[in-house]
């Protein structure tokens, strides 16, 4: 019997963001839960990327950004001068649409994230690798070929790298910014299946378009339109029981 109330891991709250002028996020509020999946969906240019890239800091990188509202991590405001974003990129790490390894043998990727922890041992390292290319799945597949460049690897493998690669960083969050985009379509089955063998030990943020996919892969879904979060919830009422029209005409399949 669980009598504990599981306390968030990211809280998000009244948060605003624009580009330039544009406001593209308005009045964002909502709880990720550890070790769970939260899915976002939402038409294209709903702010579903802005959004997760609030999350890891990665939008300073913008100049035009700014944004109103807190975002606490563990309790900490994420969003303190204080706060280190090369630290926060690899605790809450990111899962691009394009996989872009570094020109680095596939060895080196994943040792990389492991060599900021700061470890240097190769023992260390070849453990850390081994162990990080097991949870993306790729292992059996390039073990033989760990000195090669990944241009050997198909994209789907490069995507599986890019996720050992971040995994390798030891974060407690990863997020997936529709990370099967621009795979084939036997590569997207895999990822769902890391995803599956991930969250009991990691929390997971996956943004995605497809609508099933959501369904299949998450525990919570959040549904982003215009910049608006207009429903969040357990992802079956948000599929099978929605509560606001629009959110049902998504799902549905009727818009976007
Ligand atoms: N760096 C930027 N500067 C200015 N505007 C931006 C920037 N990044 C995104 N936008 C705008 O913000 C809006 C939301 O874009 P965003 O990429 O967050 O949507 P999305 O839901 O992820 O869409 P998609 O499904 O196509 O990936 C769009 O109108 C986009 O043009
Ligand atoms: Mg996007």
């Amino acid at each position: 019997m669980q009598l504990q109330k599981t306390v968030p891991i990211l809280q998000i709250r009244d948060l605003n963001v624009w580009y330039g002028k544009s406001q593209i996020l308005k009045n964002l509020a909502f709880d990720v839960l550890p070790r769970q999946v939260t899915a976002f969906i939402g038409p294209s240019n709903s702010g579903k990327t802005t959004l997760v890239r609030c999350l890891n800091r990665l939008n300073d990188l913008s100049v035009n950004f700014r944004h109103t509202g807190k975002i606490l991590y563990k309790g900490n405001d994420l969003y303190t001068p204080k706060t280190k974003t090369t630290k926060i990129s690899r605790q809450i790490g990111m899962v691009f649409q394009k996989p872009i390894p570094f020109r680095k043998s596939i060895y080196e990727n994943v040792a990389y994230s492991a060599r900021l922890r700061e470890i240097k041992q190769s023992d260390q390292l070849d453990t850390i690798v081994e162990e990080n290319l097991r949870k993306a799945q790729l292992w059996n597949e390039v073990y033989k070929d760990l000195h090669a460049s990944p241009e050997i690897l198909s994209n789907g493998q490069q995507q599986r790298l890019c996720i050992a690669r971040a995994l390798a960083g030891a974060p407690e969050i990863l997020i997936f910014d529709e990370p099967c985009e621009q795979l084939d379509a036997a590569e997207t089955p895999k990822l769902e299946a890391i995803v599956q063998g991930l969250k009991s030990r990691y929390t997971l943020i996956f943004v995605t378009n497809k609508r099933r996919q959501a369904a299949r892969v998450s525990d919570i879904a959040g549904f982003l339109y215009n910049g608006e979060l207009i429903e969040f919830g357990q992802t079956e009422q948000i599929f099978t029981n929605p509560k606001d029209k629009r959110t049902e005409n998504y799902v549905a399949g009727r818009v976007g």
